[in-house]
């Protein structure tokens, strides 16, 4: 049994603590301790002499069974009996493991354990002391109290009942966000069982040592034991993997899988691919294991102190793990927490890839102001500033932590100019274009976004063909109000963008999704959390396309004349943009109520007889020519 605790069992002399400790370590497997093996020599003298030991006899002892409980308890369990009759003496035994001990008490009558004392005539302790023992005895409060002429295989059974006290959700994988949920979920009061696995030399007592640094974890269980793990959970298992997303869940799942019981949920808590999402439900669904795909944003913050939480699944088997992601979600505005359940199968995987989506724009749009004032002459602090400025009129997560990034000083220089231009990635911006492209959805700022991730990391190819092509930017100068104004009006682009992606995903795949409900969650917890995100929960209440939305297209006609003018400035000065420009494009292609799509259509039947619709045929007819 992996508890990670300590039994004591106590009770005068003759209870038969030792015959019971005994059993319930071979039944447990958890080693046994008797202690009055520790006493010192002086104190088994004295017994042997027929003297009784007083409280300063019996300190050393004590504290030496102290250790020895914190030793083993470094590697997991034990049972130690010892007679502990007053409160004084188990303080001492539980000093410092107060929340890791449990005691049992065993009781019986005067006469029935002098009856045994006198059977036992090898021990050095003799009958006549039971009656000072029964005078010290102060009762425990804290213990499961047995009376002895029950059989002794009938106590252990009530022992083991005692201590197995099953945790009621489990939070697999000890990373940064799995360590961060876990304290979250602690803090709120729930029993976990956590575990991370066991790697000699690299990842060893994961569980162990991390609970060990908590107060708040004190009731958690640590395994690096995959069974011990599964075992210790109430039934249904509700098990978070917190692993990395791709190869390492499926792996994990497999791993689980032969250990789970039919009914025990799943949850995928890591950026996983809402696709696998769904394979890996199906698949487990045929084994009867319930499976929920959950994102989940925040970073390592917002997971310990209420991350933003997007499950998607069955509604009834989210209904089972609801209390535990809503309890630790962040909460809204008006207190809601949030946490929605979004819809089936990977739609909660889906919508955390699209908020990634966002993400990336909304990160991309940053760099891009960031690097026009630069160009005007602007140093970190300078750019800090401005952008504080705008908090009042487009505050958000993103704004802040960048506001603090460039005022982030590297002894007596900015640690922003020591950073190399390259930009990783870990798949989720890739797949939302991916998507996007796939259900014929333009989110073309979040490619945008992506694709200049891409080309920052041809770091030496840019290096050269900056020699080759010799094109600078050159010092321009646009009024900071512009820039600010091309910044709002390219969000709000990102955001119609993204938001129109997850509409079109709801459409094809009939996941039956709230946008304002989504909107809602994603004002609190997450990375993309903003003051346009509040202010789209009712827009999108009237209509999932927010470009529809007067207030929108009021927003959009005040702020494109400054779009126009920083997008062509950067244009003409050779200054790279990507997402600022692609906004205008968009737009522009979006409001063109007759395109020049005629000329595509023409071109496709030329050359491979696609056939075209004629702008004066209403019917809708497909027409060939002979070209
Ligand atoms: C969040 C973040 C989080 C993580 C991304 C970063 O919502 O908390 O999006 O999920 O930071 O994985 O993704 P990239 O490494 O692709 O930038």
């Amino acid at each position: 049994m992996n508890l990670n605790s300590v039994i004591f069992i106590m009770g005068v002399s003759g209870s038969g603590k030792s015959t019971i400790g005994k059993l319930l370590s071979e039944k447990t497997n958890m080693p046994f301790f008797d202690g009055d093996d520790f006493h010192p020599q002086s104190n088994i003298d004295k017994m042997t002499n027929g003297l009784p030991l007083n409280d300063e006899d019996r300190k050393e002892w004590l504290l030496t069974l102290n250790e020895l409980a914190k030793k083993q308890l470094q590697l997991n369990s034990c049972i130690i009996v010892c007679s502990a009759l007053k409160d004084s003496y188990r303080e001492i035994l539980n000093a410092d493991i107060q929340n890791c001990v449990k005691w049992v008490h065993l009781k019986g009558s005067f006469d029935l354990i002098s009856q045994r004392m006198k059977k036992r005539e090898d021990h050095f302790m003799g009958a006549n002391m039971l009656e000072s023992q029964f005078n010290t005895l102060e009762h425990p409060l804290n213990a499961l109290d047995i009376n002895i002429s029950f059989k002794p295989s009938e106590i252990v059974k009530s022992i083991m009942k005692f201590i197995e006290v099953k945790s009621e959700f489990g939070l697999f994988g000890l990373g940064v966000m799995g360590k961060s949920l876990s304290r979250n979920l602690a803090q709120r009061g729930f029993r976990l069982s956590i575990f991370n696995r066991e790697v000699k030399g690299v990842e060893e007592d994961v569980a162990i040592n991390f609970k060990s640094k908590y107060n708040e974890l004190h009731n958690a269980q640590p395994f690096s034991d995959i069974k011990a793990f599964v075992n210790s959970l109430q039934i249904p298992r509700r098990i978070m993997l917190m692993v990395n997303a791709g190869e390492t869940t499926d792996i994990v799942i497999e791993d689980l899988i032969p250990l789970l019981s039919e009914g025990d949920i799943l949850i995928d808590g890591g950026n996983s691919n809402y696709l696998k999402t769904k394979e890996r439900y199906d698949y487990l669904n045929s084994k009867n294991i319930h499976f929920i795909g959950v994102g989940v944003s925040g970073g390592e913050e917002g997971a310990l102190n209420g991350p933003s939480i997007m499950p998607g699944g069955n509604k009834e088997i989210y209904n089972l793990v609801k209390p535990y992601l809503e309890n630790i979600a962040a909460k809204d505005a008006n207190n809601l927490p949030c946490c929605s359940y979004i819809g089936e199968e990977g739609s909660g995987h889906f919508v955390k890839m699209v908020h990634n989506g966002i993400e990336y724009v909304e990160m991309q749009l940053l760099a891009e102001v960031y690097t026009i004032f630069k160009t005007m002459g602007k140093n970190p602090d300078e750019i800090a500033d401005i952008l504080e400025s705008w908090r009042v009129k487009a505050d958000s997560y993103l704004l802040g932590i960048t506001i603090d990034i460039l005022r982030k000083k590297d002894g007596d220089e900015w640690l922003v100019d020591k950073i190399v231009d390259k930009a990783g990635n870990k798949g989720t911006g890739n797949w939302t274009t991916i998507a996007t492209a796939k259900l014929g959805a333009p989110s073309t700022l979040i490619a945008s976004a992506l694709f200049a991730r891409y080309i920052s990391f041809y770091k030496e190819e840019r290096l050269l063909a900056s020699k080759n092509f010799n094109i600078k930017p050159s010092v321009f100068n646009i009024d900071s109000d512009d820039v600010l104004k091309a910044y709002q009006f390219a969000r709000i682009i990102n955001h119609y963008q993204g938001l129109k992606l997850i509409s079109e995903a709801g459409k094809a795949y009939k996941w039956n999704l709230n946008l304002s409900e989504i909107a809602r969650i994603w004002t609190n917890g997450c990375i993309i959390k903003s003051d346009f995100m509040i202010e789209l929960i009712s827009v999108l209440k009237e209509d999932d396309n927010i470009l529809k939305h007067n207030s929108i297209i009021d927003q959009i006609k005040f702020l494109k004349p400054s779009v126009n003018k920083v997008v062509s400035q950067c244009i003409l000065n050779e200054l790279t943009v990507p997402c600022l420009s692609e906004s205008v494009n968009f737009l522009n292609n979006y409001i063109t109520g007759r395109s020049s799509a005629n000329i595509i259509q023409a071109q496709r039947d030329y050359f491979g007889a696609h056939t075209y619709q004629r702008t004066d045929d209403a019917s809708g007819k497909f027409y060939h020519t002979n070209w």
